[in-house]
């Protein structure tokens, strides 16, 4: 049984509009809802879990709400000030009987069935993996004072989205591992990664971006097949 955590806790800052980005319309659907769509077209998923910040449980509630077509009934758990906390919280509210679980980024509702899919089938058989693309730039790396270190081998970079997947065991023992050892990952699978065990890339695509500043939501509503009616000039 797979269960996923959907992660809508955050403050959407770097998007400068008034309420959480999860919240802004994207044609028919809001960024919430794209997310909740697509993974309604995932087979075997029998568990949502959607992350949410202290005072907008009854908005999401509504945007649920809303959505007829939904095969699961989601579930709402508070989350915290940074996004491990949130996944902490996510975590915590995963049923025992779920083998899998999904961690996915709200900001990302491009993401696709097929997507999941992939990610939850590469973690069943290797125990943890994560959806990722070979980084487009050549990357450096660069010292305080501005010079570099070193210029890395593209052919061996992968820039990581979400969703990430684990065995709940796995996601379990990295977390506990991390609380023990105090530490801190900017991704899900860091914190397996930080126990020296293997995490498996699951080749994505370049339309899974992440909804991050106002420019972004262009390329989604290009993505999404949003059309706007023309306007006059
Ligand atoms: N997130 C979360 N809990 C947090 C922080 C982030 O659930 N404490 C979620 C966000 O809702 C988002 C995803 O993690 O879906 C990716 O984070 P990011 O793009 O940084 O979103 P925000 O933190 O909302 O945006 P910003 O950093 O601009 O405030
Ligand atoms: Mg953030």
């Amino acid at each position: 049984m797979i269960s996923c955590i959907l992660l809508a806790a955050g403050a959407g800052k770097r998007m400068q509009c008034e309420a959480n980005k999860i919240f802004l319309r994207l044609g028919k659907y809001s960024v919430l809802q794209w997310n909740l769509q697509h993974m309604a077209d995932v087979p075997d998923l029998s568990e949502v879990i959607i992350v949410v910040a202290d005072g907008e449980e009854e908005a999401i509630q509504n945007e649920v709400a809303s959505l007829t077509n939904l095969p699961w009934q989601p579930r709402l758990v508070i989350g915290g000030a940074e996004r491990q906390d949130s996944v902490l919280a996510g975590t915590k509210a995963t049923s025992e009987t779920a083998d899998i679980v999904l961690v996915h980024d709200g900001a990302r509702p491009m993401a696709r069935a097929a997507l999941f899919t992939a990610v939850a089938e590469a973690a069943q058989q290797h125990g943890a993996a994560v959806a990722a693309v070979p980084v487009v730039d050549t990357i450096k790396q660069v010292r305080d004072d501005q010079t570099v270190v070193q210029t890395l081998r593209r052919s061996e970079l992968y820039a990581v989205q979400t969703p990430q997947g684990f065995r709940r065991s796995w996601l379990l023992e990295a977390q506990e591992y991390a609380k023990k050892t105090q530490f801190v990952g900017t991704d899900d699978v860091s914190l397996v990664e930080h126990q020296g065990k293997p995490v498996y890339i699951v080749n994505s695509d370049y339309t899974n971006c992440k909804l991050t500043t106002p420019a972004d939501i262009v390329k989604a509503k290009q993505y999404l097949g949003v059309t706007e009616p023309m306007m006059r000039v």
